[in-house]
């Protein structure tokens, strides 16, 4: 085969890719209208999922948009905590995960039995879960938060005493935003943001000097020491919108967050962190969900979320106390 040939037969096979995707944005269109569902995406998910959902955001604007949805079926295409968050707060709705394998190496950091044990080395400390966490966590923690009200969450407490969990990095953080309160970190991470190193982050700052710095408070000490902004995925959005002279943004997440990013400004570049593209910025968990598993989730109505009554009623307790709580800013 000449190199033409090859070329041709290469540009004919991604041609049936496109043809493929479109009929299949198609099909999950038409399923969406004829079973009454709505299609919730996180702002890591893979482009193609982010541009045929009706919602993408942060795990707060996640929960919130699934509360206030009068469809019958939400399909959330994000990670399992997020689509069982949506469930306990939305018991009356069927509520699907299109892929099985989309969890979190965070949540899977922390179980009750080893809650147990904080609790117990730090004793009448209120116990903060981030959203990152199993319902059977939850369940026995005294209030949720994300990354979008971490530090209003723990303002609201009436107690000065705090033990976060599970990620240290949030809770050191916090810890340095509310210096009032005493509080203890829980010792799990994320392991897509604990990579990032001070070290490569200004490697490509030296790159792109007069650029502007957002970091997920999910990020190290030592990088969002750096950092010009912290916040949550969405917070991101309205970060850049306080710097419209500036032309330049390295973004210290996950790099899903930069087809987000680069669709709501088109004319500002968006760098992301590691300085390769986003290659070391990776979380596989949110990026296996493509559009053939949300077309069979929605066309055999799979994999249902479903949780035994109890866990589900502790659960409830500590994200609606969490929903009474404003974003941060
Ligand atoms: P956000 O709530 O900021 O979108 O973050 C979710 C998450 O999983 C971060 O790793
Ligand atoms: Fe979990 Fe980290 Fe992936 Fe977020 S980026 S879903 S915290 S593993």
């Amino acid at each position: 085969m000449s190199g033409s040939q090859t070329y041709a037969a290469v540009k004919e096979q991604y041609h049936h890719y496109d043809l493929l995707r479109e009929e299949l944005v198609k099909q999950i269109n038409r399923l969406c209208r004829e079973k009454n569902a709505v299609i919730l995406a996180h702002n890591y998910q893979v482009p193609e999922i982010q541009d045929v959902a009706d919602y993408t955001g942060d795990s707060l604007g996640l929960a919130l948009e699934a509360g206030r949805t009068d469809a019958r079926i939400i399909a959330f295409c994000g990670v399992h905590f997020m689509a069982e968050s949506a469930k306990i707060l939305n018991p009356d709705k069927r509520v699907l995960l299109p892929h099985m394998g989309a969890g979190c190496s965070l949540a899977d950091s922390i179980t009750p039995e080893s809650l147990a044990d904080w609790k117990e080395r730090y004793p009448g400390h209120a116990v903060v879960t981030y959203i990152n966490s199993t319902a059977a966590v939850k369940a026995v923690s005294d209030i949720c938060c994300t990354s979008a009200n971490v530090v209003s969450v723990v303002r609201s407490l009436d107690t000065d005493k705090i033990l976060i969990t599970p990620d240290r990095n949030l809770g050191n953080w916090v810890a340095q935003q509310v210096p009032e309160k005493d509080i203890a970190v829980y010792d799990g991470v994320c392991p897509v943001h604990d990579v990032l190193r001070r070290a490569s982050l200004e490697r490509t700052c030296s790159e792109h000097p007069d650029a502007i710095i957002i970091a997920h408070p999910e990020c190290r000490q030592e990088v969002v020491s750096i950092a010009h902004e912290v916040c949550s995925t969405t917070g991101m959005i309205k970060a850049v919108e306080r710097y419209p002279e500036a032309g330049t943004f390295i973004i210290g997440t996950e790099y899903g967050m930069i087809h987000q990013l680069q669709k709501r400004f088109p004319t500002k570049s968006f760098i992301p962190a590691d300085g390769l593209g986003g290659c070391r910025l990776h979380c596989p968990y949110m990026k296996v969900t493509g559009l053939q598993d949300l077309y069979f989730s929605l066309n055999d109505e799979r994999y249902e979320i479903s949780l035994d009554e109890e866990t589900e009623r502790g659960a409830r307790q500590a994200l609606e106390r969490m929903m009474a709580v404003p974003r941060d800013r």
